[in-house]
């Protein structure tokens, strides 16, 4: 895992499998359903990777041999939210890995300025539990910025929310680190620059669009 000076909550999740998914994910020639079945295994890989820290508690269990204590993950339910529209590529991956979360839904679409703009917010208890956001791609920052904000105001601490993202924009993760320097992003790769449309350069195209094969 890299970090960047610049931005102590970032972490890059450089791991060679996930690096060369995301390049394929890059390529415009990838298609719809293959750019589709990678951002679930990369979810899965970056999702497995992040959980690394969950707490453990001991159970009693029964092997066919002997009784015993054994690991299970701690108190602290997990719940996904995916911000729609393109998180939900990443929670089916998520999904995979945790298949008795919770989901929520956080909904924002981008306005003329690029501010977010909400329009569904449906989510579990938070009592207790330990929220994963994601959205492939942190452009401006906004977007995600108000997600968390979602789950802070409902009393989420930012100790328990992580955000899962595939590719940032320096700009982007800038104005997440000052409104949520205590909640960690993890990245699959920090890009160059933002473009005059606030897309990612290098970047991937439009995460939603390549998702759903929308235009
Ligand atoms: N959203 C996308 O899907 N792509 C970008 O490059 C920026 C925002």
């Amino acid at each position: 895992m890299k970090t960047d000076p610049r931005f102590p909550n970032l972490f890059i999740l450089d791991h060679p499998l996930i690096q060369h998914k995301l390049t394929h994910m890059r390529d415009r020639t990838t298609s719809t359903r293959t750019f589709r079945e990678l951002l679930r295994e990369i979810t899965l890989l970056m999702g497995y990777e992040i959980t690394r820290d969950l707490p453990l508690a001991s159970r009693a269990i029964e092997t066919p041999m002997t009784p015993m204590q054994a690991p299970v993950i701690a108190g602290r339910k997990l719940a996904i939210v995916p911000v729609l529209r393109a998180g939900i590529g990443m929670s089916d991956g998520l999904l995979d890995l945790v298949p008795s979360a919770r989901v929520g839904h956080i909904g924002v679409y981008r306005a003329a300025d690029q501010r977010p703009v909400e329009y569904l917010v449906k989510l579990p208890d938070v009592e207790e539990r330990v929220f994963i956001l994601c959205d492939p791609m942190v452009a401006t920052g906004y977007s995600a910025a108000h997600a968390a904000d979602v789950l802070v105001a409902r009393g989420v601490p930012a100790s328990h929310i992580l955000f899962l993202a595939l590719v940032a924009a320096p700009e982007g993760v800038s104005v997440f680190a000052q409104k949520h320097p205590n909640i960690k992003l993890y990245v699959a790769a920090l890009d160059e620059r933002l473009d005059e449309h606030a897309y990612i350069v290098p970047g991937l195209g439009d995460a939603g669009d390549r998702l759903f094969g929308t235009k």
